[in-house]
């Protein structure tokens, strides 16, 4: 069993946006997907009420709790867990980050930028493997903006693609406790979720070999 954390200090960067649709995506791939909504907000909580399916699981959970939920449900044959944090320093985003994988989203603007480097400064004192993603870009690829926003990201550590554009697509699907690829499953956000959750299934294997290696 494999997690994903989604963690970065600043607010409305994506984080319960894409945990939902990638959620979905990688469960329609073949994982046995659930979800952990560590956030008081529990937008994931409302999200799979709306959505009523039981298909992918999604409960809340406090962050003292979460090694031990996770050892359960990892003896039940889940496959996948998606971890979604509050904004902030807090303790919950501490308990994700302790796990296989931190995503740090981030839109392709300065202050949300500077807030990713706090992000990946704590999942490295904390040894983990992390991972940049730009969310919300212009949905013309060229911006000047972006292109900044890769390059700095780059810098800092590995950048996932591809970056997620903002479209209604993705606000639409959250709306109806749907995924994207659920929502408009031939439009482009479905495209870019699943070539996401291929781009995050090797980084998973990448960062379990790294870990048999040390
Ligand atoms: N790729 C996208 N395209 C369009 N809208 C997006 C996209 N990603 C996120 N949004 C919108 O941006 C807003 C913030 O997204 P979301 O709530 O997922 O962020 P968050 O990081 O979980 O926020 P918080 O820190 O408050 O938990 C929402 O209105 C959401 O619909
Ligand atoms: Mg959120």
């Amino acid at each position: 069993m494999r997690t994903i954390a989604f963690v970065t200090q600043k607010g409305g960067s994506g984080k319960s946006t894409i945990a939902s649709s990638l959620a979905i995506a990688a469960a329609e791939a073949g994982e046995r997907v659930f979800v952990f909504d560590m956030d008081p907000q529990a937008s994931l909580v409302k999200w799979a009420k709306v959505r009523g399916d039981q298909d992918v699981g999604v409960a809340f959970i406090e962050p003292a709790k979460l090694k031990a939920a996770l050892a359960q449900l990892e003896k039940s044959g889940m496959s996948l867990v998606v971890i979604d944090t509050p904004a902030g320093q807090s303790a919950a985003a501490e308990a994700a980050m302790k796990r296989d994988l931190v995503v740090i989203p981030s839109r392709p603007n300065a202050f949300d930028l500077w807030s990713s480097e706090q992000t990946r400064k704590t999942a490295r004192d904390l040894k983990r493997e992390y991972v940049f993603l730009l969310n919300q870009c212009p949905p013309a690829q060229q911006s000047a903006r972006v292109e900044d926003g890769v390059a700095a990201l780059e810098a800092l550590g590995g950048l996932l693609n591809p970056p997620l554009s903002a479209r209604v697509d993705y606000q639409e699907a959250a709306r109806h406790g749907l995924g994207a690829t659920e929502y408009a499953p031939s439009g482009p956000a479905a495209a870019e979720v699943r070539k996401l959750w291929a781009s995050l299934k090797r980084r998973l294997a990448k960062a379990a070999n790294g870990r048999r290696a040390a």
